[in-house]
């Protein structure tokens, strides 16, 4: 999807996906604490980012909006933090994960009607990730967790929409583009999976 790879990087780049109340925050908060016990460089980071560029949008155009717009806004949220500060950190050697990606632009904004190949296109000149991790959970189990958590997006928190997500969630995991784990069984578990494909990776290419 992206022409530029982490794996070039020192670090490693780990990205969490799923629909809202999947648990992504929750694994990566887990994940942290491992990785540091065993004396890794982490930053924990989540898209879309809390710059000016998504905040503008949602205050001035909420109206407005659109998935075209979205996918733009969120396309060059995106490029902005990955040169601001996920790169720069990659360079150091850090483990960087990362709660969000391109993929939710392209499950998200796809789902809200915009073309896929259009979505991708924009999220060309991302940096590919070293690992991607989807989170698979029904939508009503989803719902039911984020019930007592307030949303920064709460618009995207539909049940249909979150059927389509899924459904393009799980096509992406059809087409390579991420690995997937089985969130809806309780935490220990799904942690587990998790860890287990985060150390196997970061061990098979050593970072500095
Ligand atoms: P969160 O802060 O609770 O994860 O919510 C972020 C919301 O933004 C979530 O509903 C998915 C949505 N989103 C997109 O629609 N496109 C994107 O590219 C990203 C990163 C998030």
């Amino acid at each position: 999807m992206s022409t530029t790879s982490a794996a070039s990087s020192k670090g490693f780049f780990i990205v969490l996906e799923g629909i809202d109340g999947s648990g992504k925050t929750t694994m990566a908060k887990k994940l942290i604490e491992k990785l540091n016990s065993m004396g890794y460089k982490t930053m924990y980071t989540f898209e879309p980012t809390d710059s000016e560029i998504v905040e503008v949008i949602k205050a001035k155009y909420n109206e407005y909006r659109d998935p075209y717009i979205d996918a733009l806004t969120f396309a060059l949220d995106r490029l902005i933090h990955v040169k601001t500060r996920i790169k720069p950190l990659l360079d150091k050697g850090f483990i960087v994960i990362s709660d969000r990606y391109f993929y939710s632009s392209v499950a998200y904004q796809t789902a809200s009607g915009a073309p896929m190949d259009w979505v991708i296109e924009l999220n060309k000149w991302a940096l590919k990730p070293d690992l991607a991790i989807y989170l698979d959970v029904e939508p009503e189990i989803a719902l039911k967790r984020k019930v007592a958590v307030s949303s920064r997006f709460p618009e995207f928190e539909r049940i249909e929409l979150m059927e389509k997500v899924r459904s393009i969630y799980l096509d992406m995991v059809k087409r390579g583009l991420l690995v997937m784990v089985d969130a809806s069984r309780n935490i220990d578990e799904v942690y587990r999976d998790v860890e287990n494909f985060v150390l196997s990776r970061i061990s098979s290419r050593p970072i500095s």
